[in-house]
């Protein structure tokens, strides 16, 4: 008989997001009549920007033309697309990035899992905890760690906890770690890091010979002017970084599907026989053979997020989710809870009251606001006793959830 990869048993019971779906679902089907109001996973609910459905339209519009019709892409994205990033996101912040060093993908979730098929097996690898679990399982599925524990922490795996203590920057580890796995602005915990912070990160990379694993998918939410956006702003970075890019929360992509991700050519890591190889060449190789590009009509669509009009657009898109996140702060302190993120960060992470744990809370709200949020627990065993509430809805439902809670929740 086939055998199967085993390390998917080490994997605990499901996906967190399935996993809440699946209560949500139970208590639909127990309460028909019941107005339930979703802030639990991070998705888009406003329409995409006119700008990228325009040339999307136009796009396919090309499709029906032989002389404008596209068959196969590039593997590694239109370099139309690629040069608009390189200039827009990264060469107006003063980063040397160069349009070679941006591979067009479907989704940065996806590439953070793809990733670790140009690493080795033996690298140590340091998660912050709470943490999104993509990073976490995808460890587990490649075979880098041993059985979970009670807590649900895998054998193998460094935790770098961060809570309100530490601001919910992780401390640089005293030990040497191979792989590290940093978000900015941060899921679930809506913190935000300094360049000081991320400087820290990068000189400890650089000794240590270890590459950081930057997800910037929050990025666009960041308000404050001082705040870096890329880790490619902080000197150094290109020696020990890769980053990873989504259009799905700045411009509403996530049912459309387009991310990039940064991979600077000089990045290099050991191979067996001691040589340094760059990682570009390996990613490059990785995506020629196992990925076949993203469609053209979605390329042409992403493209448009940098015209004058689309960066009009995505900016009221962001300011609109911003606001929502500023309602839920106000409505919660003013409820009695405390609360973190929400101000550079479409996430607000909520300290359960009362002693609640995360999944307590769950039920709590479900059962008698008919809001959904995300279980802190859900995201680590650091996450126990916090909750975390997503901005991406429309104001209509932010308003009356928040109206809910006030009125029901007696904390
Ligand atoms: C979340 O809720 O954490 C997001 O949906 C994550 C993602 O984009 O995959």
């Amino acid at each position: 008989m086939a055998t199967l990869n085993s390390n998917y048993l080490k994997l605990k019971a499901g996906y967190l997001f399935p996993e809440i779906a699946r209560r949500v679902n139970i208590f639909a089907e127990a309460n028909p009549e019941a107005q339930i109001i979703k802030l639990g996973i991070g998705d888009v609910t406003e329409p995409l920007p006119e700008a990228c459905r325009t040339a999307m339209i136009k796009a396919v519009e090309d499709m029906g033309d032989r002389a404008t019709f596209h068959g196969y892409g590039p593997e590694q994205g239109y370099l139309w697309l690629r040069e608009k990033i390189a200039a827009g996101d990264f060469q107006s912040r003063g980063c040397d990035i160069d349009a070679s060093e941006i591979f067009i993908s479907d989704g940065s979730k996806c590439d953070c899992g793809n990733i670790l098929d140009i690493f080795g097996k033996d690298n140590t690898i340091a998660v912050t905890d709470p943490v999104y679990p993509v990073y976490v399982d995808t460890n587990v599925m490649a075979g880098h760690t041993g059985e979970a524990n009670e807590q649900g922490e895998y054998e193998g795996l460094i935790y770098l906890p961060i809570s309100a203590e530490n601001n919910f920057t992780a401390q640089i580890p005293d030990q040497k770690v191979d792989l590290i796995y940093l978000c900015f602005p941060n899921n679930p915990t809506g913190a935000t890091a300094t360049k000081e912070h991320l400087q820290a990160w990068v000189d400890y990379a650089k000794a240590n010979g270890s590459i950081i694993l930057f997800d910037a998918a929050y990025e666009a939410f960041i308000s404050d002017p001082q705040l870096p956006h890329s880790i490619f702003e902080i000197e150094g970075a290109k020696d020990c970084a890769i980053e990873f890019r989504s259009f799905s929360k700045n411009a509403g992509f996530t049912g459309t599907r387009c991310a990039f991700t940064v991979v600077p050519k000089n990045l290099t890591a050991k191979a067996a026989d001691g040589s340094e190889v760059e990682l570009w060449k390996l990613w490059n190789r990785r995506q020629a053979t196992k990925f076949n590009g993203v469609s053209y009509i979605v390329q042409r669509g992403a493209e448009a997020v940098y015209s004058e009009a689309g960066q009009a657009q995505i900016k009221a898109l962001i300011s609109f989710y911003l606001e929502n996140a500023k309602i839920i702060c106000d409505k919660l302190t003013e409820a009695g809870l405390a609360v973190y993120g929400g101000v550079n960060a479409p996430y607000v992470w909520v300290q359960t009251p009362n002693g609640l744990s995360s999944w307590d809370f769950f039920d709590k709200l479900l059962y008698t606001t008919n809001v959904v949020g995300t279980p802190g627990s859900g995201f680590g065993a650091a996450g126990e006793g916090y909750f975390r509430i997503s901005a991406f809805n429309s104001r209509a439902n932010v308003e009356e959830a928040m109206k809910r809670i006030t009125d029901n929740l007696k904390i």
